[in-house]
């Protein structure tokens, strides 16, 4: 019998791991290892991370009109959904227990809100808070989102601004527009969770004259936000969208000058990237759309975010324990979190029993 000093010592370069409590924002610790950590060769069970394709949601998944989005991706207080609109929904919605952050990763077209009218494109988030009521009017081009509920309270307030995104210069409000829509009956849909209640009106109830006030609705382009880098060493993404309760975080995550992240060991928050643009590849990622979900505590480590070509994407941290839907499970594939690529060991649900 060998004692703990005569066994072999391990093989292979050092690795450094990172353990973070509270995300980016609480203690940290390192761990230098022989072994590289997040490769793993077959799991066994439902705590896995995935890969999401949005784009392989069958057609009919979609209903339109008054239908609420597709949740892909549930946890507590938080959903993962998405959308897809060919013309004006008719109904207004509102909900009245979470925020949402809708992204528009393809097409175009009118929202209209309480606080007037936003024109959205590619590549737009935009914040509706909670009490908020807003329909689509017209689609100029199929209109394709990631829709991000949460019963925190979220703020569009960018860390390094103005360099990440000039609040000033690259974030709008709805514009008041008092047409109202042809008389006769209107509705808005009241989402309360996964229910809905409907209000029925004899008058168009969304459009208004002015406002004043603070700004509720936001909105700003991905395409005005530009990447923290540094010459050398790594450095945490930058927060784009603040939650007091820290519950729900958004960081972006595209292109820029910086080491390659460490092996993380994400001890509090879910991790969920969403790839959105390319054309440069994100590790084994390349087709926007792709949803890259890490749950808490799965050891990872991701690939280089300095992209010559660039691309676009943005991070999701939740406390929120998330967990696949049933239409979640009909477009996600095991994940590696090396690269975050497709798992080619085995992966099943969990013993026979
Ligand atoms: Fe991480």
């Amino acid at each position: 019998m060998s004692s703990p000093d005569q066994s072999p010592a391990p093989q292979g370069p050092p690795n450094l791991d990172l353990y973070t409590r509270n995300g980016f924002s609480g203690p940290m610790a390192t761990i230098v290892r022989a072994q590289y950590s997040p490769a793993y060769t077959a799991v066994e069970g439902t705590y896995v991370p995935h890969r999401l394709d949005v784009n392989n949601l069958p057609d009919g998944t979609f209903t339109e009109g008054a239908a609420l989005p597709v949740p892909l991706l549930e946890g507590d207080g938080v959903s993962v959904e998405v959308s897809r609109r060919t013309g004006p929904s008719g109904v207004a919605f509102r909900n009245v227990l979470a925020d949402e952050l809708h992204y528009v990763l393809e097409g175009g077209g009118r929202l209209e809100t309480d606080f007037g009218v936003l024109d959205l494109r590619a590549g737009d988030m935009v914040l509706l808070p909670r009490a908020v009521t807003y329909r689509y009017g017209a689609i100029t081009s199929p209109l394709h989102e990631i829709v991000i509920v949460t019963a925190s309270e979220l703020r569009v307030d960018p860390e390094n601004a103005p360099g990440v995104l000039n609040v000033d210069l690259h974030v709008d409000s709805p514009v008041p527009d008092p047409r109202q829509s042809p008389q006769g009956e209107h509705r808005v849909v009241v989402r309360h969770g996964r229910d809905t209640t409907t209000y029925f009106y004899d008058y168009d109830p969304v459009p208004c004259i002015a406002t004043a006030g603070a700004p509720v609705v936001r909105r700003f382009n991905l395409e005005n936000v530009h990447g923290l880098g540094v010459e050398k060493g790594g450095l945490m993404p930058p927060r784009l969208i603040n939650d007091s309760t820290t519950r729900t975080l958004l960081f972006h995550l595209g292109n820029r000058r910086s080491d390659r992240p460490p092996v993380h060991h994400n001890a509090d928050y879910d991790e969920v990237i969403f790839y959105v643009a390319g054309p440069g590849h994100y590790g084994t990622v390349d087709k926007p759309g792709t949803i890259l979900w890490t749950p808490k505590g799965v050891i990872h480590h991701g690939p280089e975010e300095e992209v010559p070509e660039g691309y676009q994407a943005f991070l999701l941290e939740t406390r929120a324990p998330l967990a696949l839907t049933a239409g979640g499970r009909g477009v996600a594939a095991v994940m590696e979190t090396g690269q975050f690529g497709f798992f080619d060991g085995a992966a099943t649900a969990g013993p026979a029993s």
